[in-house]
């Protein structure tokens, strides 16, 4: 098989795994991180309230947490939404419907690597829980870089790997079995949330994701470590 038809076969997978697992997703994330995702929204959305943007990108929006999340910390003029998955985007629409966020988000389906967004179209690209999912991260950044405009910022949450005894090894044993059988459990799929430690451990965190930022063409690169570093916050400055 060609290197493009492997990219494309993941892409789909990952399309539909996140298709499957969307009407579980929401429970799902904040019991397995017993609630602190919200925190880690939270810091992140006031990291980007200092830069003040009007247009916001949220690239691997999902349902919608962190596009709701900086919607009300920051009252921009527009978030979009975007995310390769159709399900997770329809409960997005359904939650920002009933929060009354409808003027604010707006969401459109399709894959971070190839955007239909103009150059320098927005002040600020966000990204949760998502550029690691990405099959072509460098391609992805690039995107990133070309639509945001001059001075824009790209706020990046993921999860990073802990460093620190006795965290690392009670997280690896978290993630490796505890989260594929609550997974099982509830959403009837182990495959998806065996996928999320595997994902962790392969993503280029810390420094290694910091050198990516800056091959991609952004100039100031910062991160955050947040929680023992289980997360991480990127900030890259255009
Ligand atoms: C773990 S969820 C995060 C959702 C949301 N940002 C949050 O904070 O809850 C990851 C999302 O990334 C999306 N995704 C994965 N690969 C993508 C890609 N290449 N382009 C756009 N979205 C992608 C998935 O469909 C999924 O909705």
């Amino acid at each position: 098989m060609t290197k493009g038809a492997d990219i494309e076969k993941k892409k789909e997978h990952i399309e539909h795994m996140f298709n499957n697992i969307a009407p579980h997703y929401d429970f799902l994330n904040h019991f397995l991180s017993l609630g602190i995702d919200r925190y880690w929204r939270y810091k992140a959305a006031n990291i980007l309230k200092s830069h003040a943007p009007a247009r916001i990108l949220d690239v691997a929006s999902g349902t919608g947490d962190f596009a709701i999340a900086v919607a009300r910390r920051l009252h921009p003029e527009s978030i979009t939404g975007y995310d390769i998955s159709e399900q997770m985007l329809r409960i997005g629409r359904e939650k920002v419907q009933k929060k009354g966020l409808e003027g604010i988000i707006s969401f459109r389906q399709g894959a971070s690597e190839d955007m239909p967004f103009e150059d320098a179209a927005f002040d600020a690209v966000t990204v949760a829980f998502g550029v690691r999912n990405f099959e072509r991260l460098d391609l992805g950044l690039k995107e990133f870089e070309r639509v945001l405009s001059k001075n824009g910022v790209a706020v990046i949450l993921e999860f990073s790997r802990p460093r620190i005894f006795p965290v690392r090894q009670l997280y690896a044993l978290y993630s490796h079995y505890m989260v594929p059988w609550l997974g099982r459990l509830f959403s009837r799929d182990a495959s998806a949330y065996r996928y999320l430690p595997q994902s962790v451990e392969a993503f280029p965190d810390g420094a290694d994701f910091m050198a990516k930022l800056t091959q991609a063409g952004f100039g100031g690169v910062a991160q955050k470590r947040l929680t023992f570093g289980i997360v991480t916050i990127y900030i890259a400055e255009k």
